[in-house]
């Protein structure tokens, strides 16, 4: 999705985009972000959008970037978050350096979703360099081994309702033009999914120790129309990545 799309989906962001701090009942970012919680630390959200993330590091840092590059997002969150005195927001594109020094620690958020390599690369790089060397990086990405997994269990659900093998996996095929790469459709939007060992390695390109990748699992609602709501973990998950930058 490019600027205007994600302008044009402000006002109901809450209800459109699947929202993952909502959603981490294990509380999971929030057990990374208070291993590097400080009174005179500096934080930023990148790609905050209308700022769901936003409360929990604006109560654990001193001073909060938050930076989108869809202005209607940010106005979105600035309004809601007008309580909190300690964030600053940014309209600011992630494919370009970011406009704030670098932080003790950055969280990202399913950001890193388009579809092009080169831009994507340019943002993992300006999102590493917007982190103090030592400073740390908490990143989550849609993860390819989910959707797959999610494909099989659709074919489940559909030979459970009767249908054949055949048929069962026919209706569960998804759009495979870019799957080599990552690449699945999410709502027709071409969309980045990064393997685990994918993730550490482009990490590690970066200059950035991993410090470990974890499953940061949603409902099932959220990745299967068709989900019963007593479906069976497994759950579907995002990586839940955790990286120090290296000094240089
Ligand atoms: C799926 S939403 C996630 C929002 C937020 N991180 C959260 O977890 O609620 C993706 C966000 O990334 C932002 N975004 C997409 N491409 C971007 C880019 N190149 N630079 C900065 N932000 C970008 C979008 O505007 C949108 O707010």
């Amino acid at each position: 999705m490019e600027e205007k799309d994600w302008d044009a989906v402000a006002a109901t962001f809450e209800e459109d985009i699947f929202s993952v701090p909502a959603h981490d009942r294990l509380k999971q970012i929030e057990r990374l972000l208070d291993l590097h919680a400080h009174a005179d630390a500096m934080a930023a959200d990148v790609g905050c959008g209308v700022g769901g993330a936003l409360p929990m590091l604006a109560g654990r840092f001193a001073t909060v970037h938050a930076s989108d590059i869809s202005s209607e997002c940010l106005a979105v969150a600035e309004k809601k978050y007008a309580r909190y005195h300690n964030i600053h927001y940014y309209h600011a594109d992630l494919a370009g350096p970011l406009p704030f020094p670098p932080v003790d620690l950055a969280l990202c958020i399913n950001v890193l979703l388009i579809a092009k390599r080169a831009k994507r690369q340019a943002m993992l790089a300006n999102l590493c360099n917007a982190v103090k060397p030592d400073g740390h990086l908490v990143l989550v990405t849609p993860a390819l081994e989910s959707a797959l997994y999610a494909s099989h269990r659709l074919v489940q659900l559909n030979e459970d309702k009767g249908m054949k093998p055949a048929v069962a996996q026919r209706k569960a095929a998804r759009d495979t033009t870019g799957l080599d790469m990552g690449i699945l459709y999410m709502a027709g939007a071409p969309t980045k999914h990064h393997l685990k060992e994918e993730l550490a390695d482009l990490l590690e390109e970066q200059g950035m120790d991993v410090l470990a990748i974890e499953k940061l699992e949603y409902p099932w609602a959220f990745a299967l129309e068709e989900a019963p709501s007593t479906m069976e973990p497994p759950m579907p998950w995002n990586w839940l990545a955790h990286a120090r930058r290296r000094k240089d």
